[in-house]
């Protein structure tokens, strides 16, 4: 066991209750998510606004309704994975929800999963948002790595955990149902800046003879090296004290920002995918954090401003 409130969760390996589902939303990733739970033998009711993608699935076993609002009538249990939060207001808005249990599957915004908890209350129902952290190949593979962020209705999630737990592991995060959705894009937005960096590293490369497929292993082990650097981060977010424990200061991170730039321009390469993080560091410089490690220069990042309530 872990006390760590963010550690996934499994499906048991042979399931104990084979909970019938409805299943809103068969496109790339509703149709693995459904591939998966016909697999494990779930009974399921598929829907979607065109109706070809969800009759390929009859011949796996689901059950094709003609309307959203027939498949929510026919299970308690509603999973919905839509294009967006837009489209989830549209396919349910003639859809008796009382006494149903809708887990929203749609990649959204923070406040749009707490609107639509609101909504999705208001019309009598338990609701949980979620954020996928997996492309479809990944879902119903246990040892891919696949997960789901939930949030919302702590009942509904102990009560279906182990349905939802089929197509990939679950991870519970609270019962506000915005936090699924502020993880899943606290996550992704790693990422975005991750896959910046690498498109400039293979940039400088482009035009010497080097192949990329030799590059790529020096790559992903040197940022596998660096990430955890985000465990210092986050103990000196919670501290407050940004000089604990520096290793590279960020005075000499900011003079090695000029040699970064140097080699963009000798190799011909923009460096705008750069600059916005290089100037960030400047500006916390210039307030005098020079001693310190980076992560102070999240405060110039709360345009709300008033600091950070958690910061203990
Ligand atoms: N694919 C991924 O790698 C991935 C990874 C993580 C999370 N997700 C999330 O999973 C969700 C579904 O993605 P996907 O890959 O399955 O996308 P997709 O293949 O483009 O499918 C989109 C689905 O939304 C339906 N839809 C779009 N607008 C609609 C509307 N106004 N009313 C009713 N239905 C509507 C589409 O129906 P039609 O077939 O009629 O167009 C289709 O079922 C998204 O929120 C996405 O961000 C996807």
């Amino acid at each position: 066991m872990t006390d760590n409130p963010v550690a996934p969760r499994t499906s048991p390996s042979s399931p104990t209750s084979l909970t019938p589902l409805a299943l809103l939303g068969t496109g790339a990733m509703g149709t693995a998510l459904a591939r998966a739970w016909l697999a494990a033998g779930h009974p399921v009711t598929v829907w979607n606004r065109t109706p070809a993608r969800a009759e390929l699935l009859a011949a796996e076993g689901a059950t094709v309704a003609a309307s959203a609002a027939e498949a929510v009538a026919a299970s308690r249990l509603v999973v919905v994975c839509l294009l967006d939060d837009a489209s989830v207001g549209a396919a349910l808005d003639d859809a008796d929800l009382t006494g149903r249990d809708l887990v929203n599957l749609t990649t959204g915004t923070p406040a749009q999963g707490r609107a639509r908890a609101t909504w999705a209350e208001a019309r009598g129902a338990r609701f949980l948002d979620a954020g996928i952290m997996a492309v479809p190949p990944m879902i119903g593979d246990a040892k891919s790595g696949a997960y789901v962020f939930y949030s919302g209705s702590p009942g509904l999630f102990e009560e279906h955990g182990d349905t939802l737990a089929v197509p990939a592991a679950t991870r519970y995060v609270g019962a506000d149902p915005g936090f699924a959705a502020l993880y899943d894009v606290a996550l992704l937005s790693a990422m975005s800046g991750m896959f910046a960096g690498v498109l400039h590293a293979f940039a400088l490369l482009r035009r010497e003879d080097i192949d990329p497929r030799d590059f790529a292993p020096l790559l992903v082990s040197w940022l596998g090296a660096m990430a955890p650097a985000a465990h210092q981060a986050a103990d000196q977010l919670r501290s407050g004290d940004y000089g604990k424990d520096v290793v590279s200061n960020l005075a000499m991170q900011v003079a090695g920002n000029a040699t970064l730039l140097a080699t963009a321009e000798e190799q011909g390469v923009s460096a705008e995918l750069l600059t916005p993080y290089m100037a960030l560091m400047e500006r916390w410089l210039a307030e005098g954090h020079g001693d310190e490690d980076t992560t102070g220069a999240v405060e110039l990042l709360d345009v709300r401003g008033g600091g950070a309530p958690g910061v203990r």
